[in-house]
């Protein structure tokens, strides 16, 4: 089964409303109307429409870093993802290791907000890691089999609107990168479970992508190992200096 990989900005709360319009249309015109792989960015909130108006007439998908798990109601400072679609937002990510752990949000939250994302159809990248101290304690594949029971949740009609990001938190924004084979023992472990709560054929066809410190030097790298669909980057998505020749690389042979 080929899967098409995903190359995706996280922008977190960085830019402002000029640099992340102008970051925009160079993605989308390095991206172009690129064939054989998908690229998303995920701006903050007061920005997405600025950037859908700089991606227009491109294949660039426009995402949301988070949401609140209620179609509307008295939720201050809160963003529902009907709103979100209304803005023409196409994927959210949820469970972001910032969120996790900056914000305490948690897995029951998690799944709250996959699921009403799905119904008010957008796509969906759940995101999954674990932190150093459970790496040291050899609980990786614990927590992973704990984040990804949140997917339980997502009815066949939504299979295909699913991705997964694994991002070890302690990889994210250190410079400390995954080693590919790491990598790839942590996108094998999550793809088994994965078949093991959506079945084989989910585990075949969902995309799972990488994230922690992807720069352009390494990310040819983990491309080329077979259980990695892709990258998750949030630093060196910022300029498209760097971002641009990640959108561009290819696995390394
Ligand atoms: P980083 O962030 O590439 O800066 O490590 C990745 C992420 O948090 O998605």
């Amino acid at each position: 089964m080929t899967r098409q990989p995903i190359l995706a900005g996280n922008w977190k709360m960085h830019l402002t409303k000029r640099k992340a319009s102008a970051l925009a249309r160079d993605v989308a015109a390095t991206q172009g109307m690129a064939t054989g792989r998908e690229c998303m960015v995920f701006p903050t909130f007061v920005h997405l429409d600025h950037v859908r108006r700089n991606l227009k007439g491109s294949n660039v998908k426009l995402g949301a870093q988070n949401c609140w798990p209620k179609k509307e109601g008295a939720f201050t400072g809160e963003i529902s993802p009907y709103m979100l679609r209304d803005m023409g937002v196409d994927v959210l990510l949820i469970g972001h290791s910032e969120r996790r752990h900056l914000m305490s949000e948690s897995d029951a939250l998690i799944v709250e907000k996959v699921k009403l994302g799905l119904k008010a159809k957008l796509e969906v990248m759940l995101c999954v890691g674990e932190t150093l101290e459970e790496r040291e304690a050899n609980l990786t594949f614990e927590v992973l089999a704990r984040q990804l029971k949140a997917l339980k949740v997502v009815k066949p009609i939504y299979f295909d609107k699913i991705s997964v990001a694994y991002e070890p938190v302690w990889a994210i924004g250190t410079g400390l990168t995954a080693a590919p084979e790491t990598a790839q023992k942590a996108h094998q472990e999550c793809r088994r479970v994965i078949g093991g709560v959506l079945g084989p054929e989910v585990a075949g066809s969902i995309r799972i992508l990488y994230g922690g410190s992807v720069k352009p030097d390494n990310v040819s790298a983990l491309l080329s190992q077979p259980d990695v669909d892709g990258a998750l980057v949030g630093g060196a998505s910022l300029t498209i200096e760097q971002f641009g020749p990640i959108l561009q690389a290819a696995p390394s042979a």
